[in-house]
């Protein structure tokens, strides 16, 4: 398959990572793929790691996934091309719904992860949990620290 995409470093062409809605993919315990649109994220360091933290909901689909599934997520910048999938994982559960179906994505084996990443996507980034707390009384989110394992952007964004 040709997957149009380069590794980089963790920290590379962010630019692109603050770009607005990424898509967070997790997996359950039994393999199932679930994807939800997240706006959420930032990148940076803990304990001289280099981390995705990603803030859901306890409400998601997503929150059960990586709290009771696989320990691991990717973060996914999506394109041009694949930005209309936020409007299916931002939308609807994975609890009744296949969003990698309905949204038309195309996902990718992990190279480090058991999670897959998204195909087109401008940067994807596979992550393991590292820590995990509460983001405080300001929302009922839960922050999940991802240790970046690798990450790559597309070709149509690496510089030459
Ligand atoms: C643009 C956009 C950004 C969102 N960002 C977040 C976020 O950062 N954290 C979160 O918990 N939910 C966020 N949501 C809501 C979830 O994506 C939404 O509730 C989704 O249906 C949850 O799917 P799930 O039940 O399959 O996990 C966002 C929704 C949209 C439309």
């Amino acid at each position: 398959m040709n997957e149009n995409r380069t590794q980089i470093k963790p920290y590379e062409y962010m630019e692109y990572f603050m770009l607005d809605t990424a898509n967070l993919v997790s997996m359950g315990g039994d393999g199932q793929v679930n994807v939800m649109a997240l706006l959420w994220k930032t990148i940076g360091q803990l304990w001289m790691i280099p981390t995705i933290t990603v803030a859901v909901a306890p409400s998601r689909y997503t929150f059960e996934l990586l709290t009771k599934g696989v320990p691991e997520f990717t973060v996914n910048i999506p394109s041009p091309e694949t930005a209309g999938s936020i409007n299916v994982t931002g939308a609807l559960s994975g609890r009744n719904t296949n969003k990698v179906e309905r949204a038309g994505l195309e996902l990718i084996k992990g190279v480090k992860t058991e999670v897959p990443t998204i195909k087109g996507s401008l940067l994807s980034y596979e992550c393991k949990i590292i820590h995990t707390c509460q983001s405080g009384k300001m929302a009922s989110h839960h922050l999940f620290f991802g240790q970046i394992l690798t990450a790559f952007a597309s070709n149509d964004i690496v510089k030459k």
